[in-house]
Order: C-alpha cells, then sequence, then structure tokens
C-alpha cells in the first residue's frame, strides 16, 4: 500500500493513501470455496507477514455516565466474534474497544455523584473493562477518551481541519440533547410527553430525547461542502453499510439534513473535553472527539511514511448500534474525506436488545446487567444467547425462558449430548476409531447397507460444505447464521447417530458391521473436531474444552483444519469428558437459585423470569 505525504501541519505530517482498499487476506474467495482441500493448502501455505495490515475491527466506545448493560456487551461480543474469525483464518487483528468519557453527558453524571470528572471516569471505565474481561474479549486496545495519546490525535485532527479551511466561527442556535449529545434540526423534533410523569417538553422525534434551545459561539465544520462526495460514495459503495436498507436511511438524510456541523461548546457550558487548540475558551464536541479515537488507536498522527496499515488503518469493520449509524455514516466519513483519508471498509449495524419488547433504559430500570447474566449463566451461554438470538436486521427481545430453551435444544441436547454420546461409551475408543478410520484402505471398506450408505454418503457431503458455509456467512457479515449453522449440524448429527444406531453394529460378531459403525463414528467425530474448531470465536472456553475432550492438538484448531479428513492424530482426551450429563460440557442449567438484586433483597426464584437479572439499581 502505497503513500506519499502531502501536507506538512505543526510537527507532524499527514499522509494519503493511493492505492484502493486491500482484501484481508486468509479466507477463501467464492470460486474456490468448493474445493476445500485446495483452500486448506492456500490457507497453510500462505501464512501472512509481520508487515502486512491487521484486520482492525473496532466497538463503539462507551459513556460512562451509567453501569454497562447487555447491549454494550452485545456490541462487543460481536466485534469480539469478528476479531476471533480472523485469527482463526490464520490474519493477525486488532480490537479496539474502550470508553466515551468527554461531554455534557458524563460531566453531569459526575456531578451528580459528586466526584471530579476523571476520577469518575477511572471508576466506571474500569466496569467496562471488567465486563470485556469477563465476556472473554480479547482486545488489543482499551482505549479511553482521556488517554494522553487520543487528546493529542484530536488536536492534530483540529489542525489538519482548521488549516484546511474547514472551520469556521459561528453564533450557533439550535435545539441540543444532552442525553444523545447532538443537535437535532426543527424538522426532526416532536412535542413528547413522559409517559411516567406526564411532563411535556420538546424532544427528538427519532429518540425521545429532550432537547433544549441553545444559543452561543461554536465553531463549526463545513461538513455541507462534503454533501456532494458522500452521496457519490454512498452510490459507488451500497453495501459499504451492513445491512445493506440502512443505506436509504443515511442517503435520505444526508440529501435533505445535512448542515454545517457545531464541533465545539462554550467552556462555561462544557468545561469536561477536549479544549480547542488555540482557544481555551472552548471545548471541542463530543462525538468528533470519540470518532477519532478510531484514528488513535491506530496510531494516528504517528505514521511513518508508508507504515500507517501496519496500526489497521483503515478499519475494516466498525460495529455500531442502530442508534448511532448517522454519527458513523455521516459525520465520520464527512471528517476523514476533509482530510483525505481512506474511509473505513464496512459498518455493520445491529438493532437492539429491548425487554418485555420495551427499550431498555436507566430510567425505566429494565436494563439487564450482563455482569449478573455472565455469573449466572456462565459466560459461554450468555455469548451463546447474545450471537445467536441478538438482531442484526431486527430488534431482539430478551428473555431468560428463551435462553434455557436454546441452551437445552442446541447444546444441553445437541452438541453437549453428542460429545458425551461419542466419548463415554466403553464399547469403543475414539483413538482406535479415528487411527482405524486413517489405516483403511478405500478398496478394503466394508460393504455398508443401502441406507446406511446414503446416510454416510450424505453425512460427508454435508461436512465438506459445514465450514465453507460458515465462512461464506462470516463473510458476508452474518454472525447470526454463521452460529447457527454449527448448532443445527450438532442436531443433524445427534439425528445421524439415531438413525444409523452404531452402538447396536458394533456389537456384530460380523466384522463388517464393526467396520461401519466405525465409519459413522468416525463422521460423527470429525463433525465435532470441525464445530469445536468452528465455535472457537463464538464460545472460546466451551469450543477449547471440546477440542481438549476430542484431544484435538493446539496447533490443529485453525481454519484450515476443518478439512474432513486433515487430523489423523486426535482421539486421546486432554480432559475428562465426564461421565454423566452433569458434569459434562453442558451441564443441566441450574435454573433455580438465589437471585441478589441491586438493593439488598435476597430472594429464591424461578430462573426462567426475565426480572431476575434487571439491574434495579445502580
Ligand atoms: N459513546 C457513544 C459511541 C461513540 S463511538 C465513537 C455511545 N455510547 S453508548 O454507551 O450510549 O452506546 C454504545 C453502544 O451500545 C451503541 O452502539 C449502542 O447502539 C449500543 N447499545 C445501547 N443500548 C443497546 C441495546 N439495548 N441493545 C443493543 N445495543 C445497544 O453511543
Amino acid at each position: 500500500m502505497a503513500m506519499k505525504i502531502i501536507e506538512a501541519a505543526p510537527a507532524r505530517r499527514v499522509l494519503r493513501w493511493q492505492s484502493t482498499m486491500t482484501r484481508p487476506r486468509g479466507w477463501v474467495c467464492h470460486s474456490c470455496r468448493s474445493n476445500v482441500a485446495v483452500a486448506s493448502r492456500r490457507f497453510l501455505s500462505t501464512p501472512p507477514s509481520a508487515t502486512d495490515k491487521p484486520y482492525y475491527v473496532t466497538t463503539p466506545i462507551f459513556y460512562v455516565n451509567a453501569a454497562p448493560h447487555i447491549g454494550h456487551m452485545y456490541t462487543t461480543v460481536l466485534a469480539d466474534v469478528f476479531k476471533r474469525w480472523q485469527t482463526l483464518l490464520g490474519n493477525r487483528a486488532f480490537l479496539c474497544t474502550g470508553t466515551d468519557e468527554h461531554g455534557m453527558k458524563v460531566q453531569q453524571a459526575a456531578s451528580l455523584a459528586e466526584m471530579a470528572p476523571k476520577q469518575f471516569c477511572d471508576e466506571n471505565a474500569e466496569r467496562f473493562k471488567e465486563l470485556a474481561h469477563l465476556a472473554r474479549v480479547d482486545y488489543d486496545r482499551f482505549i479511553r477518551t482521556t488517554d494522553p495519546d487520543h487528546v493529542e490525535a484530536v488536536e492534530h485532527f483540529w489542525f489538519l481541519l482548521r488549516d484546511k479551511g474547514l472551520i469556521y466561527e459561528t453564533k450557533h442556535e439550535g435545539w441540543y440533547s444532552v442525553s444523545d449529545e447532538c443537535f437535532y434540526p426543527e424538522s426532526q423534533l416532536v412535542k413528547h410527553q413522559e409517559a411516567f410523569t406526564g411532563a411535556v417538553y420538546m424532544a427528538s422525534a427519532e429518540t425521545k430525547s429532550k432537547v433544549e434551545w441553545v444559543e452561543e459561539k461554536n465553531y463549526c465544520f463545513r461538513m455541507t461542502e462534503l454533501k456532494d462526495r458522500l452521496l457519490k460514495f454512498y452510490e459507488k459503495n451500497p453495501e459499504w453499510i451492513e445491512p445493506a436498507y440502512r443505506m436509504n436511511e443515511v442517503v435520505h438524510w444526508v440529501k435533505n439534513h445535512l448542515e454545517d456541523l457545531s464541533i465545539s461548546r462554550p467552556v462555561q457550558r462544557l468545561s469536561w473535553g477536549i479544549r480547542v487548540p488555540g482557544d481555551p475558551s472552548q471545548t471541542i464536541y463530543v462525538w468528533v472527539d470519540a470518532l477519532i479515537n478510531y484514528l488513535t488507536a491506530a496510531g494516528f498522527p504517528d505514521w511513518a511514511p508508508g507504515e500507517s496499515h501496519k496500526g489497521g488503518w483503515p478499519v475494516d469493520l466498525h460495529i455500531v448500534g442502530k442508534d448511532i449509524l448517522r454519527f458513523h455514516c455521516v459525520y465520520w466519513p464527512a471528517l476523514l474525506m476533509a482530510l483525505d483519508l481512506p474511509l473505513p471498509k464496512k459498518v455493520l449495524v445491529h438493532s437492539h436488545w429491548t425487554l418485555n419488547k420495551r427499550k431498555m433504559s436507566k430510567s425505566l430500570g429494565n436494563v439487564v446487567n450482563p455482569i449478573y447474566a455472565i455469573n449466572r449463566w456462565g459466560v459461554d451461554t450468555t455469548r451463546f444467547y447474545l450471537l445467536s438470538e441478538g438482531g442484526i436486521a431486527d430488534d431482539a427481545d430478551y428473555n431468560n425462558n428463551t435462553l434455557v430453551i436454546k441452551y437445552k435444544k442446541f447444546l444441553q441436547w445437541g452438541l453437549g449430548n453428542l460429545l458425551g454420546r461419542l466419548t463415554r461409551p466403553k464399547a469403543w475408543k475414539l483413538r482406535d476409531i479415528i487411527v482405524n478410520s486413517f489405516n483403511e484402505k478405500a478398496a478394503s471398506r466394508p460393504q455398508l447397507s443401502n441406507t446406511l450408505h446414503r446416510a454416510v454418503a450424505d453425512f460427508e457431503h454435508a461436512l465438506a460444505e459445514f465450514a465453507p458455509t460458515v465462512a461464506g456467512r462470516m463473510e458476508k457479515h452474518n454472525p447470526v447464521g454463521a452460529i447457527r449453522k454449527v448448532l443445527e449440524t450438532g442436531t443433524q448429527l445427534n439425528e445421524f447417530l439415531s438413525q444409523t444406531q452404531p452402538w447396536a453394529l458394533v456389537k456384530s460378531p460380523d466384522p463388517t458391521q464393526k467396520a461401519a459403525a466405525e465409519r459413522v463414528l468416525f463422521l460423527v467425530a470429525e463433525g465435532l473436531r470441525i464445530s469445536g474448531i468452528l465455535l472457537q470465536p463464538f464460545l472460546p472456553d466451551k469450543a477449547a474444552q471440546l477440542l481438549d475432550i476430542l484431544g484435538v492438538a493446539p496447533d490443529k484448531r485453525s481454519f484450515a483444519h476443518t478439512v474432513l479428513r486433515c487430523d489423523p492424530d486426535y482421539g486421546v482426551p486432554m480432559s475428562d469428558p465426564g461421565r454423566s450429563r452433569q458434569d459434562g460440557l453442558f451441564p443441566p442449567l441450574i435454573e433455580d437459585s438465589v437471585i441478589e438484586f441491586g438493593g439488598n433483597i435476597k430472594a429464591r426464584k424461578k430462573a426462567t423470569s426475565t426480572d431476575a437479572i434487571v439491574q434495579t439499581e445502580e
């Protein structure tokens, strides 16, 4: 990727890319997908060199004014899955998450808590970090907008915009929402009546957040100058936003509502933030500050000529919730275009988790606390539920009943049961099955009955398609489809076992029957081995345990090893499969437990009600 220096700025240089964006390496193109063996050779023969651009994936950075909730965990875990997926493919990947600490909202929350803003942020940022650890998020940078390198990056960005003549001073008037940290045009306001208090106020039509009339001196960014470039970019890249239908919203907004953007506030109103360079009477607008975090984490502005891609720029995948679409798909590309910086390659916009079909909100007290959920169900069960039931296109309603039902169906009675059926019986040894299958000559294979022959052939075919299908879904940014494919394959493998009944065949004095049983069991073992490998990005702990129980060597757990019959060495368990369901990989959930609410109330409750993990108090 060639870059040239285009401009000198105070003490720094700005770099511009000339090449187009490259595809992350390591995955199989559409045309190669049918040939898994070729694909596998390709993976193994082209390890990414250390100088390659890492795959760069981001989460939004979280406001520290309130405790993390399940929506925050969802967006972070999604990003983690994409990072781990790239690692599985053999690519270097970089995941950035963190906290958004400046702005009115945080300033007010700190003042309510009677704390200095920085101390308030220090405490709350830790809660998000703790959640990332508990949720097994394999991040590379936890950025805080109060970090010195970030402050420097924002100041530098400001210099560059100003030097390009894209900032002007004005008296700004408008309707501002502290909760959403943005101005709204009059056309997007409604009179709103608060359901509980009956109070009537002007609010954003979209978010129903209260707005207040503000008149003050501001700096503005000439965003309207970029209108045509933005529209052209959208037209040329209709798949830039996933799901693609969200692009319509963005294009409509740019065509009808784009205005210059107010990018500072008087310090008397907002003191908690980064000062405008050269004008300490103004504080930089929190959204400009926050968006730049993605550049900071990639090493901006300290990019040596030709080296910027090493930090990961441009971003390969931004994960964002639908409520922050405009910031990421209008303001952010406009700001980057203004400096001729390459744009992110993809923005994946997910929908929201609701509770009893209502938007989770701190003021309503219907917020699901992810730490309670993890403590109660375990991290991988919570990840499993969020990832397989969460909505990219549509909102999903959080419900413990559904979690329990899906767990039983896909994990306990699905993969867990299957693993037990393969590894617990005394009638065979897994290692012998693997060894015999690899030693068996095609010519001397026992003749299977017609029915069995068809079932085995169908399953061989299904397993050959398995990993490419999952990978195809990940490539299309469809993690829900990807994990569901793995889970459904578990169900099909169980059906295959029930249908073929190898435990009956294995006892037969006829050696061909025994060999037939081994063919079936070998396919089941392969299905589980491939499932374990593919599950690693989704359920990292449980997938590792599954592969340990199967005895799959750690260096044989990459995507390249999802090819049928590519690992002759597994089968000696490195970890105990357990003797019963109770101590298996996915034991029955304890549905009856002591619930500790935010206050001091303790209660014994059936675990399938949603309120059990509702956070009633901060
Ligand atoms: N600080 C800004 C983001 C700046 S990024 C440069 C922000 N923070 S937030 O804490 O309010 O929200 C962070 C993310 O959590 C957003 O993507 C938002 O969509 C997501 N979620 C908040 N509530 C959610 C649900 N109920 N469900 C799913 N995700 C939700 O916005």
